[in-house]
């Protein structure tokens, strides 16, 4: 189904390339991704629009349209100054592993421009294009006892998952302290273990491409930075069960103990505060003054001898 188009020779020698070519073209590789933008040829003499054309090879391929029919996207004779090759389908863009060489030009009405021929690229490859891998998607973080869970999506969705994998590191501290790398993982589940509890701690997720036809990966983006605190886990809440319950009562041993201690040192002073003028009581000078009355053995019963200090106290 795909349609040829002229040659590059062919049309470097065309006398009807009179037009300005397209300037500064360029390929944006971000995951995914696949996109020709280029800055529009102005005319100021036209009334018409300039449209655009863009073509695509592959490496001992000849010419194709970039059209519906051939790789899913019309991005011939378009107004549009760009050409996004994710949006095709079903597709969505060139096969990773494609080595693919990209040509756009200007057209108006019977005029066109010259080729603007773009280096090759291989998504799956750094080739002559940058490409970047973005960070991991839809991080959540669920703080655990004493651990943090980390769950996240990749960066894009691989179309050919036995050649080319994610693999995944974590960048964790503790606030103010030294970095610590985790990984690499193959699951989008990880779990920090062994972290202090009721610390914070923060975090970032990178994604790596390996692409294991060639050995090559591409290291991702760090995501954003986020903190999150960590639950006490089981034993430390057991610890803290019987600190408080120690704390707690020694606490109340203290107390009991310095009343106990300022009552002994100060007794007199006490003594002299609480004290009413001495005087006999009644019962005992009434005693005195008739001692064959048997009120002493009343005295003892409800009163030890101890108490009896305290009760001139009283
Ligand atoms: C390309 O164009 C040149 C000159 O117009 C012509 O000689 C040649 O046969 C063409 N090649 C192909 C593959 O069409
Ligand atoms: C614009 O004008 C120039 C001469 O001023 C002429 O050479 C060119 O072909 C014109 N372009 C169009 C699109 O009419
Ligand atoms: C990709 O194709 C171009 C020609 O279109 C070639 O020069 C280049 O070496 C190829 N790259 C790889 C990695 O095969
Ligand atoms: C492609 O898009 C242009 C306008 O952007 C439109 O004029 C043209 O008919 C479309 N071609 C196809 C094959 O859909
Ligand atoms: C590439 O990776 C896939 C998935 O991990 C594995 O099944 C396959 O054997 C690997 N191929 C090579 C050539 O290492
Ligand atoms: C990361 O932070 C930057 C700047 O603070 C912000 O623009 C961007 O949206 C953030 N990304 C995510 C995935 O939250």
């Amino acid at each position: 189904t795909y349609q040829e188009w002229r040659n590059d020779s062919a049309a470097i020698h065309d006398p009807l390339s009179q037009l300005p070519t397209p300037q500064h073209p360029k390929i944006r590789l971000y995951n995914a991704e696949q996109v020709l933008s280029w800055e529009p040829v102005a005319l100021s003499n036209s009334t018409r629009p300039v449209v655009y054309r863009v073509q695509f090879k592959y490496t001992d391929s000849k010419w194709f349209m970039a059209d519906i029919m051939s790789i899913g996207v019309n991005c011939t004779q378009i107004t549009a100054t760009e050409c996004d090759f994710t949006a095709a389908s079903p597709s969505a863009g060139f096969p990773m592993d494609f080595n693919v060489t990209l040509r756009l030009r200007a057209e108006l009405g019977a005029l066109h421009s010259a080729w603007v021929t773009m280096p090759w690229f291989q998504h799956y490859r750094n080739g002559k294009r940058t490409w970047t891998v973005g960070p991991p998607k839809n991080i959540e973080v669920t703080p655990g006892e004493g651990s943090l869970i980390i769950r996240f999506s990749s960066p894009f969705d691989i179309a050919d998952t036995s050649t080319a994998f994610f693999c995944y590191y974590v960048h964790y501290w503790e606030k103010g302290r030294t970095q610590q790398v985790k990984g690499p993982f193959r699951s989008n589940s990880i779990s920090l273990d062994n972290l202090k509890p009721f610390r914070v701690y923060c975090l970032q997720v990178q994604a790596q491409l390996l692409w294991n036809k060639s050995n090559i990966f591409r290291v991702g983006h760090l995501s954003n930075t986020s903190c999150y605190e960590t639950m006490a886990d089981a034993s430390t809440e057991l610890q803290q069960v019987i600190l408080i319950s120690v704390g707690t009562f020694s606490l109340l041993l203290v107390l009991a103990g310095a009343c106990f201690f300022l009552v002994l040192k100060y007794r007199g002073l006490i003594k002299y505060w609480f004290h009413t003028p001495p005087s006999i009581p009644l019962q005992i000078e009434e005693y005195l003054k008739d001692p064959t009355q048997p009120i002493l053995e009343a005295l003892d019963k409800d009163s030890s001898p101890k108490d009896d200090v305290w009760d001139s106290v009283s």
